[in-house]
């Protein structure tokens, strides 16, 4: 694998070996302390983050490597107009890997093209984000035990989050796999993941503006943050970014085994009365993240 700029890039094999790498690296750290010795990872973000950045350099410096990188477009040369091919191609001189996130949709199959080295998407604009793609496979693999048989809710800003749109993609690739879509209709999801990947590929699925509808059937409850950066007006943001706060009471009728995810940062939409419940699973989830990153680095570098 050269690249990895959409989770399709990826086939189910494939994501099914980078769970299993990553399940062993949990068990065995000790293991993979030294597999990339003298290996470095460029983290190259021109969006703010906190759990992408870091736990990409959380796994290479596990696994022995080191990291460089600049966490903000601000502090590096394209706040002089340098072209995002031109960084590449100049960072890849640097480095064996490069993270790369953008504001700018394709903007890291741009950066591919030039680079020398493997260029991971670490989400780009509102499109996708295949890491925490693998991030939530691994998740609902450790928790749930199987990525077959489930009912997913998918909850809060449907249109812009990248993550859903990611995950959708592929965990339809599974038997058995029925999506409750729940939204405000001002942010359901778009058209062509309806029509181009649920209704294409005959996936159940059903949308409501309700949270507690459906929730007693759910073996996943997906959370999302209302995307401020994407909205064009402040007003419907401020409309908007607080329809969705599950708190206790919410979850009065959800499964025992429900597994409430979120690929964070948090606002409103999950009540902190919710963190101790046992079913809370999205700090989990963030832990997870570093342990997908350190089998897709591994992968990517051609490390047995
Ligand atoms: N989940 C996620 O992408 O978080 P960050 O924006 O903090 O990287």
């Amino acid at each position: 694998m050269k690249h990895l700029i959409d989770i399709q890039n990826l086939t189910i094999e494939e994501i099914d070996e980078l769970i299993e790498v990553a399940r062993d690296i949990i068990k065995h750290k000790e293991k993979y302390a030294h597999k990339c010795d003298g290996k470095k990872i460029a983290t190259l973000f021109f969006e703010p983050s906190t759990r992408t950045r870091l736990s990409f350099e959380a796994a290479m410096l596990e696994l022995g490597g080191s990291v460089l990188g600049f966490s903000e477009a601000a502090s590096s040369s394209s706040a002089k107009g340098e072209s995002v091919s031109d960084t590449i191609r100049v960072v890849g001189a640097y480095s064996d890997i490069i993270a790369m996130r953008h504001p700018k949709e394709g903007a890291p199959l741009v950066a591919s093209l030039k680079s020398i080295v493997p260029i991971i998407n670490a989400g780009d604009g509102g499109h996708n984000h295949p890491t925490q793609t693998l991030t939530d496979l691994l998740t609902i693999k450790c928790e749930k035990g199987r990525l077959d048989n489930l009912t997913i809710g998918l909850c809060g800003d449907l249109m812009f989050g990248r993550t859903v749109h990611s995950l959708i993609t592929a965990m339809i690739r599974y038997p058995n796999i029925k999506f409750v879509l729940i939204s405000p209709k001002e942010l359901m999801i778009p058209e062509y993941i309806k029509k181009d990947v649920l209704e294409k590929n005959k996936i159940e699925y059903c949308e409501t503006t309700d949270i507690e509808e459906y929730i007693d059937k759910l073996d996943i409850l997906y959370m999302t943050r209302v995307q401020k950066e994407r909205f064009f007006n402040e007003d419907d943001y401020v409309r908007l970014k607080d329809y969705y706060i599950l708190n206790k009471e919410k979850l009065k009728n959800a499964k025992e085994d429900l597994c409430i995810m979120h690929p964070l940062p948090r606002v409103n939409e999950i009540s902190t009365d919710v963190d101790d419940d046992k079913r809370a699973c999205y700090f989990k989830q963030a832990e997870y993240g570093k342990y997908i990153r350190m089998a897709l680095i591994l992968k990517m570098l051609g490390v047995k």
